[in-house]
């Protein structure tokens, strides 16, 4: 696959770059500008820098990845390191890592002199089918993740598929989890494709990545287009995630990876709305158990028991945790069919019980 250009419709616009050697375009980018500061993971920037060939004499900073990346002392180090820098509002900060990076890479962004441009460079599956798309940027607190952030979309995305070919297995399952939901939000188009390409795609750096990356890109780009502040439609993005939140929470944060646990997540949603008579397309859930088969993801909890300590009680506070519907009680994504969505479901008592016990 030649590199693709894909338009998020946001105000102004932006482009995300996907296939590989994706990355040959940012030094464009870096060329242009007057001042450029790359943040980088610093796992990718020692397999990878040389996707960046031209920009190392920029000033840079590395931090390891991981949810330790997301932290208000980080996000201190960030802008103290662009502030040395003499960097201005003008300048561009590029970032390369995963979804913590972005996350981190982001915030600062937006805050460095009330807002300067941000590049993504995503180095990990889930960071460019989902983390780097879209703007939503943010840190832990003490308190719990992702606490505070900001919505700055940013000025070019550049999807490399090249990058991906050292990620640890579980880090390309994680990616995995994501596409699959993605898949289900883009509609019948996407979820066939999927199936057609699944043995192979299970395979960490499979070549036929990029196009799957595309098409999930593409149906975030649409999803983020109509509601870019999330203010309402764009929560579909959170199908399994309710489900997906208390499984880490319960299992600690970092021991199931994020899609892994959203994988299950989509299955206990589907079992939810097959039992809330939202479900119109019944031959569903079983074709969403193959296809997570075929890609080696999980598609029960009872999979996810066998390696992991996740009992109804520990899952039920993990739902509690995630309150966030109006009333404070949790809220689903239910699904009709592929493309198909329910959005702001609470559940009775009984029905949870069933799907956690
Ligand atoms: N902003 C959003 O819309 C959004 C969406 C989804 C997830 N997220 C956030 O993304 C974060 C997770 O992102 P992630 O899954 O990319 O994890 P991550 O950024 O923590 O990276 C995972 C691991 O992969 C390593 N790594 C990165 N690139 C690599 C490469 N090319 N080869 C080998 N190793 C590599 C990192 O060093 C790290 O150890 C979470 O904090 C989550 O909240 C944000
Ligand atoms: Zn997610």
């Amino acid at each position: 696959m030649n590199v693709r250009r894909i338009e998020v419709q946001t105000n102004p616009p932006y482009a995300v770059h996907v296939g590989p050697s994706a990355l040959k375009g940012v030094l464009e980018v870096g060329s242009q500008e007057s001042g450029i500061f790359v943040l980088a993971d610093e796992k990718a920037w020692s397999l990878h820098s040389g996707a960046l060939a031209g920009l190392e004499s920029a000033p840079r900073l590395e931090i390891a990845g991981g949810e330790g990346a997301k932290s208000m002392a980080q996000l201190e180090g960030v802008l103290d390191a662009l502030t040395q820098s003499g960097l201005s509002r003008t300048s561009t900060l590029i970032t390369f890592g995963g979804g913590s990076i972005s996350d981190l890479g982001g915030l600062a962004a937006s805050l460095f002199k009330r807002g300067m441009d941000v590049v993504h460079c995503p180095t990990t599956l889930l960071a460019q089918v989902d983390a780097a798309i879209g703007g939503k940027t943010a840190i832990n607190l003490r308190l719990g993740k992702n606490l505070a952030g900001s919505i700055h979309q940013p000025r070019s995305v550049f999807a490399d598929s090249e990058v991906l070919r050292t990620l640890p297995d579980e880090e390309w399952a994680s990616g995995l989890g994501e596409a699959l939901k993605t898949a289900l939000l883009g509609g019948e188009d996407s979820l066939s494709s999927l199936e057609a390409q699944s043995s192979e795609l299970a395979h960490p750096g499979s070549v036929a990545i990029s196009a799957l990356v595309a098409d999930c890109v593409q149906t975030k780009a649409r999803i983020v287009a109509e509601d870019p502040l999330e203010q309402g439609p764009r929560r579909v993005l959170n199908l399994g995630h309710t489900f997906a939140h208390a499984i880490e929470h319960c299992a600690g944060y970092g021991t199931v990876p994020h899609g892994v646990a959203v994988s299950v997540g989509i299955s206990l949603a589907l079992e939810a709305s097959a039992a809330m008579s939202v479900l119109e397309d019944v031959g569903l859930p079983d074709r969403v158990r193959k296809l997570q088969e075929a890609l080696g993801l999980p598609s029960s909890l009872a999979e996810l028991r066998g390696l992991h300590d996740l009992g109804p009680e520990g899952l039920r506070a993990g739902l509690a945790q995630d309150k966030k519907g109006a009333v404070g009680q949790p809220e689903f994504v239910l699904v009709r069919s592929p493309g198909d969505l329910v959005l702001g479901i609470g559940m009775e008592d009984s029905l949870l019980q069933s799907l956690l016990g």
